[in-house]
């Protein structure tokens, strides 16, 4: 794990989406692995200011989002689909074509096999060059909550009581109007990629950013799977670093 620890949460998303420009620059056909949440919104956005100033262009890449939501309203704002096509494909935002962003299928009659065909159709791209990750406070990745298999696919799940708070800020603060259900790349989808980068920021993810760096790796803390993987990039900023007991050793290590 390269643990990148920087002043503030724009300075992580420079150094990401300078991570993605070097990637389409030297393969413009890459697969880009994609995340919802507020944590890489910052990084979406440096890509279209990229795009719009010629310097980059996602028009030969496709992108596989991390999950979904089940029986949301397809013209739902919220639907993972949406957010997506806003953060990176409307406008000519980055490049990336509408029909080259996946997503699960959350409202297809049988979610469960929408999810294994969506896992199969990664492996038909040849696998994700480069995923994007946050974390949940619960050290949730993609919608992989606590208490999974380690070694799960593409699948159905339930989402925690704690997931559905956390985002019942996006459904006008109210839990009731959170989806119970998502369609979530598996742990060990998200584990096939070839590179893995994940953004965590705030205080919030303080305890979660200990446990996946210095934790045991444990479905208790989902993303602690990430240990096991030979290319991951963690980028931090100070407040999500604050609990780390090897800050000073990640912060030298990086700089040489
Ligand atoms: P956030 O969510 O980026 O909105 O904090 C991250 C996650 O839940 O994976």
């Amino acid at each position: 794990m390269r643990i990148g620890i920087f002043p503030s949460a724009s300075e992580c998303a420079t150094y990401a989406a300078q991570m993605l420009a070097d990637l389409v620059a030297s393969t413009p056909t890459a697969v880009l692995g994609v995340a919802t949440g507020s944590t890489p919104e910052p990084t979406y956005a440096l890509l279209r200011a990229a795009h719009a100033a010629g310097e980059l262009s996602f028009a030969e890449c496709e992108a596989f989002a991390l999950d979904e939501y089940v029986g949301i309203d397809a013209d739902h704002p919220e639907r993972y689909r949406n957010v997506l096509l806003r953060h990176l494909v409307t406008d000519d935002a980055t490049g990336l074509r509408a029909e080259n962003l996946h997503t699960p299928d959350g409202n297809a009659e049988d979610p469960h096999a929408a999810a294994l065909a969506y896992d199969r159709a990664i492996a038909e791209r040849g696998g994700v060059d480069l995923q994007i990750l946050g974390i949940g406070a619960d050290g949730h990745i993609g919608f992989n909550e606590p208490g999974g298999a380690l070694v799960s696919r593409t699948h159905v799940d339930v989402l925690t009581h704690q997931t559905r708070l956390d985002n019942a800020r996006f459904f006008d603060g109210d839990i009731t109007k959170v989806p119970t259900h998502c369609v979530t790349q598996g742990l060990a989808t998200i584990m096939s990629a070839k590179k893995i980068l994940l953004i965590a920021t705030g205080d919030a993810k303080r305890a979660a950013v200990k446990e996946l760096c210095e934790g045991g790796v444990s479905a208790f803390w989902p993303a602690t799977i990430l240990q096991m993987h030979e290319d991951v990039t963690v980028l931090v900023d100070e407040a999500a670093a604050a609990d780390l007991a090897l800050a000073d050793f990640y912060r030298e290590r990086w700089e040489n």
